[in-house]
């Protein structure tokens, strides 16, 4: 379920341009083959941030890699690193990103980001997180030796379908720990003293922050 219904977010989806061949091809398949993928305002406001920070950037969860693509096609001296621990994803981002003439700016790191994090090589300008809910924790954690000091960090799926403001008791269709786990961080990134950050009803809502 999308954040955002009725005449806005029609609006908004109507305003998108035209894609890319490989863009779109990218898209087709997610919607077929039900792989999540940002929605394209997240991509394309990684995008923003990535054409005007040109930053080395750590992203973890790839999947066919179309976050990725939206950013590596602003990159000039910047680079992406990214992390996917699904094989068959991992090979189909290999795929799109080299027909999309990009892959020279992208390093494809297979494996648990839980393990792979410690051995990529920063410094990083700009972290994106986009795995599995219950462990975006973690992966701040591991990541954080490795960032920039100034470094933007960009977390996706942090309003869960709007799932994170249900009432308690109330059905949800993303699962109780997945909820805990982004209304803590949610917490922490705008009420904590550590970052300076927000939570945005951009796609499926992200968390927007630097270390205080
Ligand atoms: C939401 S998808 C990523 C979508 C991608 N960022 C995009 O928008 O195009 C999450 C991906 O993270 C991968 N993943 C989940 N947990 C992981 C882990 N611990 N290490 C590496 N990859 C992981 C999944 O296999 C999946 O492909």
């Amino acid at each position: 379920m999308p954040i955002l219904t009725g005449d806005v977010a029609r609006y908004l989806t109507e305003l998108r341009p035209e894609r890319s061949p490989v863009m779109r091809e990218m898209e087709e398949l997610a919607a077929r083959d039900n792989v999540p993928i940002v929605h394209w305002e997240t991509g394309r406001l990684l995008a923003a941030l990535c054409r005007t920070l040109d930053p080395v950037v750590l992203e973890v969860g790839t999947a066919i890699g179309y976050s990725t693509l939206h950013m590596a096609e602003q990159l000039e001296r910047g680079r992406v690193v990214t992390l996917e621990r699904d094989a068959a994803r991992a090979q189909q981002a290999r795929d799109f990103l080299s027909g999309a003439r990009v892959a020279d700016r992208v390093e494809l790191v297979e494996g648990d980001a839980r393990e792979t994090i410690v051995s990529v090589e920063g410094p990083f300008d700009l972290l994106f997180v986009d795995a599995t809910k219950t462990e975006y924790r973690e992966y701040i954690e591991l990541a954080e030796p490795k960032l920039a000091p100034r470094a933007l960090m960009v977390v996706d799926n942090l309003l869960m379908s709007g799932d994170v403001a249900a009432p308690p008791g109330a059905q949800t269709t993303w699962p109780e720990e997945s909820l805990a786990s982004a209304r803590a961080l949610n917490s922490e990134l705008v009420g904590g003293e550590g970052w300076v950050g927000c939570v945005l009803p951009v796609g499926d809502g992200i968390g927007v922050a630097a270390r205080a």
